[in-house]
């Protein structure tokens, strides 16, 4: 008599392999239990319940303190922090721009450092002081580098300007007058496609209680005429 074979369709192996269907049993009770896992995280998430469905295993607690603020929620680990503040935290001051931490878009501070957000997990954030934009001035008590910034046109689509304002407020708390290749240097990572340098290095001189090296430039829609 042959040897038995095992079809594929068979649902038992006689070599002692694993079986198609125990396969799938198996799979069936792991997928049910990451399912229940998800389920649970979803319903633990009242914390912070309106962010993005959690789609991944193994969803952790993450406790964040934005802007002197603290906000707790579920989220799947591999969550950047980036992610999480504007996803979980109602900050979008930072950008997402490039995404590998090339740009200076997302530029936020952390233990008063500036740090690439898009490339800085969630999770590494947890309990640790956290600045954006949004923390540094608002509309009605803007900082003095945010009141320059307005006045020399230090900015076109304006999309890098969170990420530079919260560059150069870490560079001013440890420098308070900061020279022009200091400037150029502590900014060096954050990239403004319009070009606006000039008026940006002489909106942080002028925040920083030095005169302004060059004349501002305006190359806007009013056709370079400073209004
Ligand atoms: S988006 Fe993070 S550095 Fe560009």
């Amino acid at each position: 008599m042959p040897p038995e074979k095992n079809h594929p369709r068979d649902g038992g192996r006689k070599d002692g392999g694993v079986s198609r269907r125990r396969f799938f049993q198996t799979v069936g009770v792991t997928a049910a239990g990451t399912a229940a896992e998800l389920q649970q995280a979803n319903a633990d998430a009242a914390v912070r319940d309106d962010g993005p469905k959690i789609l991944g295993p193994n969803p952790v607690r993450t406790r964040l303190n934005v802007n002197g603020r603290p906000t707790e929620f579920v989220a799947e680990p591999a969550t950047t922090l980036l992610e999480a503040l504007r996803e979980r935290c109602d900050v979008t001051g930072p950008k997402e721009v490039c995404d590998r931490a090339a740009c200076g878009g997302c530029t936020v501070l952390v233990d008063g450092e500036p740090i690439a957000s898009c490339m800085m997990l969630a999770l590494d954030a947890t309990d640790r002081p956290i600045t954006t934009v949004e923390g540094i001035g608002s509309v009605e008590n803007p900082d003095p580098l945010q009141t320059a910034m307005a006045e020399f046109d230090a900015m076109q689509c304006g999309f890098c300007t969170p990420g530079v304002v919260t560059a150069t407020r870490a560079l001013l708390d440890r420098n308070p007058k900061p020279s022009l290749p200091e400037i150029r240097s502590a900014l060096a990572g954050n990239l403004c496609r319009c070009g606006t340098y000039p008026n940006i290095f002489n909106a942080v001189l002028v925040a920083s209680g030095q005169p302004p090296v060059d004349e501002p430039t305006d190359r806007g829609a009013n056709g370079g005429e400073r209004a």
